[in-house]
């Protein structure tokens, strides 16, 4: 993190913005379902701790991939005199860890039989809680989960054993391509396999009627109604990025309009110099881009370090005073330099937009990501843990 003061990028987040997001997945939901945040990729870069607050106050559920980020929140909470908040660590967890887990109240997955040890370690340990644990189902991502041909063949029987140390509180499954696609044949197969896997763990896995099931993330939770289940586990639209094009198109058809989801990001950076560069001068390494006129040029603190992909390198602006600045030659390790030779009247310092709004302009995720061949899930969870994040109103 940057001292106070010092001249290095940082990243605003919309408390309002969050708060708009969250209103739109509960009424997608209803009365009757949860809505849950998956905070794992540090919130998708946007800051485990400066999202926190904000999705312990508004949600129902909370999914990380760590258990190491599943104990921040719980120290978190305590920290703060929060209650606990329901939280499922989705990755893997070793058993000592599910141990650690069971004290702290967090839920675990149950993915594939290796859970056997978990049970062990947990008979031998005897923590003073049992283990909530959810059973993952592979309905067709061909990621973690038992297959239902593996639950046919009795993979996860062992847990209607293991009601001493384990309570099962949910199943879970995740969608391979609802944001890829306009129609969603693969996506029903998935959830028809899911209903399949839940039963199965019903008549002979120890799973409880009332126990939770959730498959929808942000894509399905908008566009398949039918997969919305008790609860929507929604990550990067909570932070007001749609899933894809695709989705905004399918959810105008599916649900009449389409949402208005608000980025809760932007990022800037002060210049740490604005100065004139002669017609002829080379700017950056490799000496890729010559200036064919004097150019005022802002050297920006901020590279790919920090997360600004060098793939956009000759493609990106950004945005100073509302308006589009050209990088000019290359991404280095922490600096990128701007054309602000129409955007400035001298050679004063400034600050850049790299992502986000600036008067009428913006540089969305989306945007940055097209520059650099990726995706805007990339794009925001490369964001360096290092950079300060300030949450604004
Ligand atoms: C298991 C699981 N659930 C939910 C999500 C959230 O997906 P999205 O960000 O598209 O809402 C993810 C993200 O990759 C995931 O891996």
């Amino acid at each position: 993190m940057s001292s106070p003061g010092s001249i290095a990028s940082w990243l605003e987040l919309s408390r309002a913005a969050w708060a708009t997001n969250v209103a739109a997945f509960r009424k997608l939901g209803g009365p009757n379902r949860r809505v849950g945040a998956v905070l794992k990729g540090n919130a998708y870069g946007h800051g485990l701790h400066a999202v926190l607050p904000l999705a312990q106050a508004s949600v129902d559920a909370l999914y990380v991939i760590t258990p190491a980020e599943a104990l921040a929140i719980r120290a978190w909470e305590k920290g703060a005199g929060k209650p606990r908040k329901p939280t499922l660590v989705i990755g893997p967890a070793s058993p000592s860890e599910a141990v650690q887990l069971a004290l702290e109240g967090v839920d675990v997955v149950v993915a594939d039989s290796g859970f056997v040890a978990h049970v062990e370690a947990l008979r031998a340990a005897k923590p003073t809680s049992k283990l909530r644990a959810q059973v993952h189902i592979d309905t067709g991502l061909g990621r973690e989960g038992f297959t239902v041909e593996q639950l046919q063949a009795g993979a996860a029987d062992f847990l209607a054993q293991a009601g001493d140390v384990v309570t099962l509180t949910g199943a879970l499954s995740h969608f391979s391509n609802t944001e890829d696609v306009t129609e969603q044949a693969y996506a029903n197969s998935q959830l028809a396999a899911y209903d399949a896997g839940v039963a199965l763990l019903r008549a002979r896995g120890g799973l409880p009627a009332d126990a939770e099931r959730h498959m929808a993330a942000s894509a399905a939770a908008l566009v398949l109604p039918p997969s919305r289940l008790d609860v929507l586990r929604v990550g990067i639209a909570l932070y007001g990025l749609w899933p894809s094009t695709e989705t905004r198109l399918s959810a105008k058809v599916v649900l009449g309009e389409v949402p208005a989801l608000e980025p809760m990001l932007a990022w800037r950076c002060p210049s740490q110099v604005v100065k004139w560069l002669p017609a002829g001068s080379y700017v950056g390494y490799g000496c890729t881009y010559r200036c064919g006129a004097p150019t005022r040029a802002a050297v920006l603190p901020v590279g790919y370090y920090d997360g600004y992909p060098r793939l956009a390198s000759g493609k990106a602006h950004v945005l100073v005073n509302g308006k589009r600045c050209p990088l000019l030659g290359r991404v280095m390790m922490n600096h990128v330099i701007a054309d602000v030779t129409h955007a400035v009247l001298d050679e004063r310092p400034v600050v850049a937009t790299l992502l986000g709004t600036d008067g009428d302009e913006s540089v969305s995720a989306e945007a940055l990501a097209g520059w650099a061949q990726t995706i805007h899930y990339e794009v925001v969870t490369r964001l360096g843990a290092h950079l300060e994040r300030r949450t604004v109103p």
